[in-house]
């Protein structure tokens, strides 16, 4: 049999492309190889949000090339956003790489490989303009209680420092009516989780006739789904039905991740982000008094173009006002083809570097503030195995979504619920009380 092996990178978009990758794979008759060293197609899906993993792409084909010289057979395939964006350059930039193919063209990747037995089509590319959702694809779901639903592709928005639009595309909205039939399906195989993914969640919706709160509750009627989760919302599509949804509905969970990307309004304009600070805050006071013991979550970026001092320190009130539960942090990184990359003020590296350190420290104050709050609470945690840092422990996660190390007997999958006794600024400890009903 052949094996194939599927190294992913970027976002949890590309995650769940990835399932539907090896889904896909295995259908055609490849099993999943333990490691790179044992598989005969590898496939790599990419991201190119930042330069970094673009560099770390180049190191892995490189290892990738040397170990197909001593096995010519091997095939080398290359999707996702960084193919899509170097699609007229890939098999140039790598001759190594067999196959190329696009986010919204994995469906091809079959065909390509020659798994009808017509040998492998080197050089083939998908066309972008067939883009087809990757949900509709086989899926090899790596996790038993927990699964990625796809709502929608591409994004309408025009951030001026974001490569996501030119490589994912116009945004289309999945059918109601397939991702609730998927839904079901997944709850029937026993999950209980699921997050619904779009590169904007809350224009979800507008082109089939339908918005994001109404699939919220559609959702939350489908028996057996105990959490529904989601990313990302972007703050200027966050309407009232949203937020009532979110208090409504038992399975929603009380967790937003809320991308603000800067405090200042003046680089929230040049981020063309079209709300301004106040706007975010207002957004954050209206969430917070809908949805009690919410969870806000954010990301930033430092060293936008033209981002002064005084910018810099608008974006750490924000994360001191807000008291963000936790925030991914992102040193400004020009991307070619984007707006910001063509603007003059470029922020030098070491002011980069300087600003992304201190954030990092004011945002780890907030977020162990935060965790600190819940020292002495019962959280419901849904288990998923042993703890990262010793095999007698287990690990889950509250709806609030902060991961819990914790003593206990439960099996991945439960349901339980934990007394906190400690925390840090990105995780919780504690031990197991006892199963919860539902
Ligand atoms: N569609 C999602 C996620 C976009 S990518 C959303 O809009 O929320 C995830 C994060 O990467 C963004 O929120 C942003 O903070 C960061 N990012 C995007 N482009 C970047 C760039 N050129 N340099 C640094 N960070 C970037
Ligand atoms: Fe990129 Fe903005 Fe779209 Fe998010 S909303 S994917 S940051 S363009
Ligand atoms: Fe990266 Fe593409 Fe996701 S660029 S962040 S993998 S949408």
């Amino acid at each position: 049999m052949r094996r194939y092996h599927v190294t992913t990178f970027g976002c949890q978009m590309n995650a769940h492309d990835s399932e539907r990758i090896k889904g896909m794979l295995e259908e055609l008759g490849l099993g999943e190889a333990a490691s790179p060293d044992d598989a005969d197609v590898l496939v790599f899906n990419t991201c190119t949000i930042r330069e970094k993993p673009d560099t770390k792409l180049a190191a892995y084909l490189g290892d990738a090339g040397a170990r197909k010289r001593e096995h010519p057979d091997m095939v080398i395939a290359v999707g996702g956003c960084y193919a899509e964006a170097q699609r007229d350059r890939i098999f140039t930039r790598y001759p190594q790489v067999d196959v190329a193919f696009g986010p919204g063209t994995i469906s091809h990747l079959g065909e390509w490989l020659g798994a009808g037995g017509e040998g492998v089509a080197r050089g083939a590319w998908g066309i972008a303009e067939e883009r087809r959702f990757a949900a509709t694809l086989p899926m090899h779901n790596e996790r038993r209680f927990q699964a990625w639903v796809q709502i929608s592709m591409g994004c309408n928005s025009v951030c001026s420092y974001c490569i996501v639009p030119a490589v994912r595309g116009r945004e289309v909205s999945r059918r109601p009516g397939e991702i609730l039939a998927e839904i079901g399906g997944l709850a029937e195989a026993g999950v209980r989780e699921v997050t619904l993914l779009g590169q904007n969640v809350n224009s979800y919706g507008r082109d089939v006739e339908t918005d994001f709160a109404e699939l919220l509750r559609a959702v939350d009627a489908v028996d057996g789904i105990e959490r529904i989760r989601f990313t990302s919302p972007h703050p200027k599509d966050f309407r009232r039905p949203v937020i009532e949804a979110m208090a409504e509905c038992a399975a929603v969970c009380e967790h937003a991740h809320l991308p603000l990307q800067s405090g200042s309004t003046r680089v929230l304009k040049a981020m063309r982000r079209t709300y301004s600070r106040d706007r975010y805050l207002r957004l954050v006071e209206e969430m917070r008094a809908g949805i009690p013991d919410l969870a806000l979550t954010t990301d930033l970026i430092v060293g936008f173009p033209g981002e002064t001092e005084d910018d810099f320190r608008d974006t750490l009130t924000a994360v001191e006002e807000v008291g963000f539960d936790g925030a991914f942090t992102f040193v400004y990184s020009p991307r070619a083809g984007t707006e910001a990359a063509a603007m003059p003020e470029q922020v030098r590296d070491e002011v980069k570097r300087d600003r992304i350190e201190r954030l990092v420290e004011v945002v780890q104050q907030a977020a162990a503030r935060r965790n600190a709050e819940r020292v002495g609470r019962v959280e419901e945690v849904l288990v998923e195995g042993p703890s990262r840092t010793g095999e007698s422990l287990l690990r889950g996660r509250t709806r609030r979504n902060t991961t819990v190390n914790f003593t206990g007997d439960a099996q991945a999958g439960d349901l339980v619920e934990v007394r906190i006794d400690s925390a840090t600024s990105t995780t919780l400890a504690g031990a197991q009380c006892a199963a919860v009903a539902v």
